[in-house]
């Protein structure tokens, strides 16, 4: 896990799966930056709790949203993927990665914000998670242009976890339950394991799939890469989660699939997999195809807009 996270408060209800989400945009940022093996620290407090941090260590008296505290020194203009020496030293056998710093959101504050914006909580504690990521790799914004840089490398590493400007991001369970949906048009005569799926893409939108087979058994297609295919129809060419739901004992994407996904996602790509009406799990592309080979391997530029 790329990030610890500490409530300094109760924890308040719905936030059980806070620690996934705010690990994947971390993993985003530091994909975005080209930095591997590193984490950090996520402190939830509230409005008195961050205002007591603001004068000791910024001598402002009040409160703020987020404080980042950076454990590497970085040199004047340099981020972290120019030092990997510095970020590697700071490695914590804890963690299993180099130890980043401390990054301390007010949870109060993140609300207003969220109501202010009209978006969810959970997308605010995104954003500001994603906002201390960068500092903690030594970016800031003193003037116009480093602002400017920051909010790009941001917003790079929020839509790879499927966090648009626009819109809500749907929720794993909600793509659960859009892949149920489409398990329901499964054509499945031959084998009768009905597969259903939902893919994300970094735009907002979603796509379903279900598996159909024939009567050449070699033709069936699985659900995912309906999905894919009807995403890539759709002018789709980054995928930020997957859900696959069956109709009998969860069904983990076969190989084919998972090189099909590889090609338009990030190994941080969710893979949600369960049976219908039941629990699901996650867990990322990167770990179900580990040494994979992608686009990136060959000399070849491609573009995806
Ligand atoms: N199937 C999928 O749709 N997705 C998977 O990840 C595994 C298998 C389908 C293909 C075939 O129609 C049926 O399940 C049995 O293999």
């Amino acid at each position: 896990m790329s990030i610890e996270l500490q409530w300094d408060i109760p924890v308040p209800e719905g936030m059980g799966a806070l620690e996934g989400l705010l690990g994947r945009v971390a993993e985003a940022c530091f994909r975005a930056e080209g930095v591997e093996n590193a984490g950090f620290c996520i402190r939830i407090v509230d409005d008195e709790q961050i205002r007591a941090l603001n004068l000791d260590h910024r001598g402002i008296d009040s409160p703020t949203d987020v404080l980042s505290f950076p454990t590497v020194a970085y040199p004047h203009g340099k981020t972290a993927r120019d030092c990997p020496k510095r970020v590697g030293r700071e490695y914590d056998p804890s963690m299993g990665c180099a130890n980043l710093g401390d990054c301390v959101i007010n949870l109060a504050r993140a609300r207003a914000q969220a109501a202010e914006y009209g978006h969810s909580l959970t997308r605010e504690l995104s954003y500001l998670t994603a906002h201390s990521a960068f500092h903690l790799m030594g970016y800031d914004h003193m003037n116009e242009e480093e602002r400017g840089m920051m909010r790009n490398m941001e917003e790079r590493a929020l839509n790879a976890v499927g966090i648009t400007r626009e819109g809500e991001v749907p929720s794993h369970e909600q793509l659960f339950e859009l892949a149920c949906e489409a398990m329901h048009n499964s054509y499945s005569p031959y084998s009768h394991f009905k597969v259903g799926a939902c893919i994300l893409t970094t735009d907002g939108r979603t796509f379903q799939g279900c598996n159909f087979e024939n009567a050449s058994y070699g033709a069936s297609i699985c659900a995912e890469r309906c999905a894919a295919a009807c995403a890539i129809a759709a002018g789709a060419r980054q995928f930020a989660a997957i859900a696959i739901a069956s109709s009998d004992a969860p069904a983990w994407p076969c190989g084919i699939c998972r090189q099909v996904l590889r090609e338009f996602s990030d190994l941080s790509l969710p893979v949600i997999v369960g049976q219908c009406g039941k629990d699901f799990s996650v867990m990322t592309l990167g770990e179900l195809l580990p040494n994979s080979f992608g686009p990136e391997n060959l000399k070849v530029k491609v573009e995806k807009p």
